[in-house]
């Protein structure tokens, strides 16, 4: 049976575009009501659901809210993008091993929320881009796949940025693939 898959995006939404196009997606998440990514989902007709952890009086009743929508479509598997909130315990107890994140580093190294400035400051001639089962550390779980991006001697931190970019575009869908979600057809 076809995996049915649902996004978590904070932001930008480029992850969550490249999967839309290839994969079909229930929902997109978002946790803030301002985010591109909803104007991205609008645009590839995906349906989009958005709340803010203020509007909620607890972490356990926001997250009982994601849960609800996450049951109500029979989801299968949580893809976060540029999710920038912890997975906090109720949902995670709920769909541990079926919750993947996209890092834009090569765990361990530089995790957190700023992998690509970490890794440029620090001076390495390597990063990279991993694709990890999310479990309640900051990008601790297990890795499924992960690929290296060189730092080239002429590279801007922009350049850099967008060679890493461009290989998350190929690893998201080469790993829901490997994870059996069916390609749109
Ligand atoms: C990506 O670099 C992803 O690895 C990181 O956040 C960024 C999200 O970008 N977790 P976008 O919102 O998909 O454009």
């Amino acid at each position: 049976m076809a995996k049915k898959i649902a996004v978590f995006a904070s932001g930008n939404g480029s992850n969550f575009q490249v999967i839309a196009e290839q994969f079909p997606v229930e929902f997109v998440f978002s946790d803030k009501r301002e985010a591109y990514v909803l104007e991205r989902a609008k645009n590839l007709d995906v349906k989009s659901y958005a709340f803010e952890l203020k509007e909620f009086d607890s972490k356990a009743a926001y997250e009982q809210a994601i849960l609800d929508l996450l049951t109500a479509h029979q989801i299968d598997l949580i893809c976060l993008a540029g999710y920038m909130k912890i997975v906090g315990p109720d949902l995670l107890a709920a769909y541990e091993g079926r919750i993947i994140n996209i890092h834009p580093a090569y765990l361990p190294e530089f995790p957190g929320a700023n992998g690509i400035k970490d890794a440029w400051e620090a001076g390495v001639d390597q990063s990279g881009v991993t694709i990890h089962w999310v479990d309640s550390g900051i990008d601790t779980g297990q890795i499924i796949k992960q690929v290296r991006v060189p730092r080239l001697a002429d590279d801007t931190i922009e350049s850099f940025e967008a060679r890493i970019h461009e290989q998350e575009y190929k690893l998201y869908p080469d790993v829901l693939e490997s994870l059996g979600a069916e390609r749109k057809k």
